[in-house]
């Protein structure tokens, strides 16, 4: 079974071709993205008008490119999937009006996936993980914990009241000078800092449940570098940059122990017929290497087994567009051509039916 993926919902047009092939390593026949960072660098953020125009000018170019790459043409493919929401909408109706034109003109059956499944499914692509596993979803519009428990079968535990873990990451990294994206800016510069030297705060900390609050962490960032003076140093930024690193790491690890005890509540046979459970991370921020390190010491300390997707499939990609619409196409799940294209989709349709103040969808 070969399926084409096409990701257009925030800054990356990518597309690829999967294959069910039983070994992961054998999966991805070809993965062609094109990253807007230039196009939107000057404006320390993804400007969505840009965005839409860079998906058009180079969506089509980058499907031939997958094509040409895997040896293959439309006419050998089983299905053609596409991002359909959550995101720019622009840009998801790029992708989306595309996917349906590719559809109709072949006849292959279009699948309408949810970024966010994507996401969740793309440690299946990399590593067969299975049902059911506790899923820390953390992007840059997205920080959830989410039970997968089967294709379309989500529950979420808990999720950000405010800011995305990533979007706290692009703020911080924005107010030290870094540029966008912040993730790996602010990464590679805490290398170099100390992260005991300002005390931020760990907004929710030991509080019951595991959403998430970043947004006063922000603003601890902003208070924090104007302590320094008017022209903070570079040590001082990279000791920020640690500090606000370290912050996010224990933010997040206090969440992990209360999703991982109701994980257990909810799947507790499990663990005691000796069965492996499963801790998985994905999104842009599980690139993280401080975020990674933290959570294998935890699931280790719990006992469960720990695995991402690897750099390259965390963030925004082809791929896991793809594996996730052959995974529903596995299950008979197709679209028909008047699938919407959404802005705000919630993976789990019980949280969308309980809003949080200012939680992004
Ligand atoms: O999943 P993704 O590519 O796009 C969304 O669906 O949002 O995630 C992008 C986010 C950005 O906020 C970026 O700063 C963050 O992931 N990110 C990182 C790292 N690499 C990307 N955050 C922390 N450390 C990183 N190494
Ligand atoms: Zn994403």
């Amino acid at each position: 079974m070969l399926v084409l993926g096409i990701e257009t919902s925030c800054d990356e047009t990518a597309c690829a071709v999967v294959r069910d092939a039983a070994e992961p390593a054998r999966r991805i026949v070809s993965h062609s993205l094109f990253s807007q960072l230039r196009e939107h660098a000057p404006y320390g953020g993804v400007v969505p008008e840009i965005a839409s125009r860079a998906h058009i000018e180079h969506l089509d170019g980058l499907i031939a490119e997958s094509l040409t790459a895997a040896g293959v043409t439309l006419v050998d493919l089983d299905a053609i999937a596409v991002t359909a929401g959550p995101g720019l909408i622009g840009g998801v109706m790029v992708g989306l009006t595309t996917a349906k034109a590719l559809a109709y003109a072949t006849g292959k059956p279009l699948i309408a996936v949810n970024h966010l499944e994507g996401h969740a499914l793309s440690v299946r692509l990399s590593d067969s993980v299975p049902f059911p596993y506790l899923l820390l979803l953390v992007s840059g519009g997205h920080c959830q914990f989410i039970v997968a428990e089967g294709i379309g079968q989500y529950r979420r535990l808990g999720t950000t009241i405010d800011d995305a873990a990533g979007e706290a990451f692009d703020k911080t990294a924005k107010l030290l000078g870094l540029g966008y994206p912040g993730g790996p800016a602010i990464e590679r510069l805490a290398r170099s800092g100390d992260a005991a030297r300002f005390d931020l705060p760990r907004p929710l900390w030991r509080k019951p449940g595991c959403d998430f609050s970043f947004s006063g962490l922000k603003t601890a960032v902003r208070l924090a570098l104007e302590s320094c003076g008017d022209a903070p140093t570079q040590q001082d930024k990279a000791d920020l940059a640690a500090s606000f690193q370290q912050a996010v790491l224990d933010i997040i690890l206090d969440r992990a122990r209360n999703a991982i005890a109701l994980f257990d509540g909810m799947h507790g046979a499990r663990q005691k017929d000796g069965t492996q459970r499963h801790f998985v991370a994905a999104g842009g921020v599980a690139a993280n290497a401080a975020l990674r390190g933290g959570l294998v010491a935890l699931a280790e300390k719990h006992g469960m087994a720990f695995t991402a997707p690897p750099l390259n499939l965390c963030t925004d990609n082809g791929a896991m567009i793809a594996w996730a619409g052959l995974e529903r196409f596995r299950l008979g799940l197709v679209d028909t051509l008047d699938a919407p294209a959404r802005a705000r989709w919630p993976l789990d349709p019980d949280a969308a039916a309980k809003p949080f103040a200012g939680a992004k969808a």
